[in-house]
Formats: structure tokens, C-alpha cells, sequence
């Protein structure tokens, strides 16, 4: 049996108690930071997913360490992944995965520099989730869709364009999006807070600049920074975990990104025809088309004087698309689903090289708002 160290102890339970933990903490004693805890039994010996971000050159052997009910266990060893693409940046994606000792009924867990110390002392538990929902049927779940948006930073102000993308993600039977906020423009946080409140947006807050010198780029060599994309690759993988014994489907693409069925009314119909079609597939890859912001529909039909105040880009102004490139490049967020709504890529075809796509339109009715909700 051992000793308690009360403080520790104290440390636990009130952690137990805490609904709520930051999203992104430093890990004692070390260059790493810790973002949440999964229970995630799929892969054999393990039960525990911690998802962190890890400094690449100061990784050292790390042990795992459990809140149980009613004591503290004895540490595992911690089995540490790190993801593949680090596109060069010194901070990387990591899994850690850890295994639950016997009898152990774990609330929150947390990682050691040294295993099972006289008394260790951490107040640094995170709660593990999905534990009460791990393994139940998928007709059970909470929602049907949720689309995960990475990383939303600078003084992003694109109001209207996020308005009608969200309302375009109901229409479709979309019912939760999850976004990750490092910081956004005043409209725009006013409009999220709304959207948040009514249960519809699940705002995850993401201070990575207070911990990292985050680029804005994608490569290293290139734009400098600690991690890839304000940790784009991090945000993406936690919002799957976070949705995943919640969530039938899962969709992966930009806030400029919108998954659109073409021989389908909406998604539900859409996914139903393509698993029947292919009953052992887990992932589709979705293509991207491109509707370059600076051409316009001719007849300003949908240039209403109620938008003329939000800033921002009116997507149903936009119809011209220009044909898909076929790259190879892994983008990881143009995984899966997706009509691709760019108003960052601005195209040098002639009207005469795009094609006229006006599949928006047959949504306009329930997208174009009669009250004042902008
Ligand atoms: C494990 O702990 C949870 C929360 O503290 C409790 O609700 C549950 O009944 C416990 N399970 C067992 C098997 O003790
Ligand atoms: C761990 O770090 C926290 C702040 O993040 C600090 O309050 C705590 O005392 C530290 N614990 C140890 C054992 O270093
Ligand atoms: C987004 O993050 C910023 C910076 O922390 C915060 O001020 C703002 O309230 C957040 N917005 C929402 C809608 O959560
Ligand atoms: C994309 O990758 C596949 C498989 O690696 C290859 O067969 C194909 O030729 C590539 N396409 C292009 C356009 O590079
Ligand atoms: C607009 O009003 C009509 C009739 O009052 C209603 O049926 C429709 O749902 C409303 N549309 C929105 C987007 O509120």
C-alpha cells in the first residue's frame, strides 16, 4: 500500500470537481505541452489517448499517472507517437497512450518525468473524456454530422461569408460545428457567441500564441514558427476524438469550405447512398472546386441592402467554378467532403474558362434571412 501525500490528494479531487480545464497546458518538467485525454480502447493494451503537442528534440521517456475514485495509482509507462508530418516545425502532433491500472476506476490522468516517485506532486490532471460513451452504437449518437473548423486566428472578420457558410451546414442536417478560437475579429466573435449560444457552435478556445510562436505558414523552411499552422494538425485530430462517440460522421474542411451534395438534398441522403455503396469504407476524400471571389453573377440578384452592413463576402454572389486541379498534395483538411467556397485563391481564368454553378441558389429561401439575425 503506499502513502498518500494529502496535498496531492487534495489536488486530485478538486481537479475532479473542476468542470472545466484549460485547453492547452505546459507539462512540468518538460518542453511539451498536454491538450486532452481520450479513452480510446480500439488499439490493443492501451485504454488512454493523450493528445499533446511535443517539442521534438526533448522528448524523454514519460509515465503515465491516474486520478482514480478514491486514490492515486501507481504510474504506467507512457507509449509516446509522434505524427509523421511536422512539416519541419520543432513542435509536432503527438498521441500518448497509456494503460489503466487494474482496478482503477480513472477520472483524470496526467504524464510524470519519473515514474512512481515517494510523492509525486502535479496538480496537472486532465479529465478523461468519452468515458461513459466509448463503444456505444452508432444509432445511439448525439448528432449525425459535426464539422470540425481548425484554428480560427488574427482579426478573421469574415462575417457574412461565416454566416451563410453555418446556415448552409444546418440546411445540409448538419448539427454541431466545432471551432477552435485562438482570436476573431469583433462581428464575427459577437455573431460565434450567438451561434454558441444556441448550442449550435462549440467554441474551443485555442491560446496557442501564448505558449508558442505559432506560424502562419505551412512549412518550416519557408515561414519559421514553432508548429505548423497555429497547430492545425493538433485542433483537427482532437476535434475527431472529441466527436467520435458522439458523432455518426465527422467532416474535415475550412470555414471557406462547404461539403455540398449535388445529386443529394443533404448530407444524411448523400452518406446512406454512398455506404451502401461501399459498406466497408471509414473515410471519403472529397474533391475541391474553387469559386474565385473576384467574378461576379451578372444580375446583383442577390446583392440585398440587408447584408450591405456585414462584412464580408457574399457566397451566393459567386458562381463561377473553375474545373477541379488534380493535385496529389495530402492536405490533410481537404480529407473528406467538400464543395471548396475560396475566396483566398484568386484565379487569372477569364469567365470564359469557369464553369456557372449555381447549386447555392436552390437553397436561397431558407438562406436568405427575413428578419435581422446579421
Ligand atoms: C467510476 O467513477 C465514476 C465517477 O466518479 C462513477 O460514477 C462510477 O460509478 C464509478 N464506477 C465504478 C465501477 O466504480
Ligand atoms: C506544475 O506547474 C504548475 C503551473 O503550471 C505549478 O503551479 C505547480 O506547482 C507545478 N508543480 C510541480 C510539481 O512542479
Ligand atoms: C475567441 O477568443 C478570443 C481570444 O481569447 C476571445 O476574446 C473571444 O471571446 C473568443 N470568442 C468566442 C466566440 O468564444
Ligand atoms: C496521385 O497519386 C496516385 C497514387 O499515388 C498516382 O497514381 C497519380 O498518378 C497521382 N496523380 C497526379 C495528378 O499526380
Ligand atoms: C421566413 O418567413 C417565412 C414565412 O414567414 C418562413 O416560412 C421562413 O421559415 C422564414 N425563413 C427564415 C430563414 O427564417
Amino acid at each position: 500500500t503506499r502513502c498518500f501525500n494529502i496535498k496531492f490528494m487534495i489536488g486530485c479531487l478538486l481537479s475532479c470537481l473542476l468542470p472545466f480545464h484549460q485547453t492547452i497546458m505546459p507539462l512540468n518538467n518538460t518542453k511539451h505541452l498536454l491538450v486532452s485525454a481520450y479513452m480510446d480502447q480500439r488499439v490493443k493494451d492501451f485504454d488512454i489517448r493523450i493528445i499533446g503537442i511535443f517539442r521534438r528534440d526533448s522528448i524523454q521517456p514519460l509515465h503515465c499517472f491516474f486520478c482514480c475514485t478514491g486514490y492515486l495509482s501507481k504510474t504506467t509507462p507512457a507509449t509516446i507517437l509522434q505524427h509523421p508530418d511536422n512539416f519541419g516545425f520543432p513542435f509536432v502532433t503527438t498521441d500518448v497512450m497509456c494503460q489503466i491500472p487494474q482496478n482503477c476506476n480513472a477520472t483524470h490522468v496526467t504524464l510524470l518525468t519519473t515514474p512512481d516517485k515517494e510523492s509525486p506532486s502535479t496538480d496537472q490532471w486532465l479529465p478523461i473524456r468519452n468515458k461513459d460513451t466509448v463503444g456505444q452504437k452508432e444509432e445511439n449518437m448525439q448528432f449525425d454530422f459535426t464539422v470540425c473548423i481548425s484554428n480560427l486566428f488574427g482579426d478573421y472578420n469574415n462575417v457574412l461569408q461565416f454566416a451563410q457558410t453555418l446556415e448552409m451546414y444546418k440546411l445540409l442536417g448538419v448539427n454541431r460545428v466545432v471551432i477552435y478560437n485562438t482570436s476573431c475579429g469583433p462581428e464575427l466573435n459577437r455573431l460565434l457567441q450567438s451561434y454558441s449560444d444556441e448550442g449550435f457552435v462549440e467554441m474551443v478556445p485555442w491560446p496557442i500564441d501564448k505558449h508558442l510562436n505559432p506560424s502562419r505558414g505551412w512549412l518550416h523552411s519557408e515561414h519559421g514558427g514553432d508548429l505548423h499552422y497555429f497547430g492545425q494538425l493538433t485542433t483537427l485530430n482532437e476535434c475527431i476524438y472529441r466527436s467520435m462517440e458522439r458523432s455518426r460522421y465527422v467532416l474535415l474542411n475550412d470555414i471557406d469550405e462547404i461539403i455540398m451534395p449535388y445529386q443529394h438534398d443533404d448530407l444524411m441522403s448523400l452518406m446512406n447512398t454512398l455506404q451502401n455503396q461501399h459498406p466497408n469504407v471509414g473515410v471519403f476524400l472529397i474533391e475541391n472546386h474553387i469559386f474565385p471571389k473576384k467574378h461576379f453573377e451578372p444580375s446583383g440578384r442577390f446583392h440585398l441592402p440587408q447584408w450591405n452592413g456585414v462584412p464580408g463576402i457574399n457566397i451566393l454572389e459567386h458562381i463561377y467554378r473553375r474545373t477541379p486541379i488534380l493535385e496529389n498534395a495530402t492536405r490533410f483538411h481537404s480529407m473528406f467532403v467538400g464543395s471548396f467556397m475560396s475566396v483566398a485563391l484568386q484565379g487569372s481564368l477569364t469567365l470564359e474558362q469557369l464553369n456557372v454553378d449555381k447549386r447555392l441558389w436552390d437553397f436561397q429561401e431558407n438562406l436568405i434571412p427575413n428578419g435581422t439575425k446579421c
